[in-house]
């Protein structure tokens, strides 16, 4: 699995929205699932979004709270 970017993505949703986000870190177009997983047993992280709103989208792929950032980009060396 190797990095998007070392830092979270900054995204904004709408209410009533579905994002899909990439969770085994082979999508060509993440953080969003792009059907990569299909050779894994990971599965996307599919969210339906009750409120607009601004997300930070994990890009490092290390967060132990992913899709989402945690901060642990900021320790990372790059
Ligand atoms: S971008 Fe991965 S923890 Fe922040």
């Amino acid at each position: 699995m190797s990095a998007w970017k070392n830092e979270p993505f900054k995204i904004e949703v709408k209410a009533g929205e579905s994002k899909a986000f990439c969770m085994c870190g082979l999508s060509k177009n993440g953080p969003f699932c792009d059907g990569s997983h299909v050779e894994t047993r990971k599965m996307p992280e599919v969210v339906k979004f009750e409120e607009d709103k601004t997300l930070y989208v994990c890009g490092c792929q290390q967060s132990a709270n992913r899709p989402y950032c945690d901060g642990t980009h900021k320790n990372i060396q790059t």
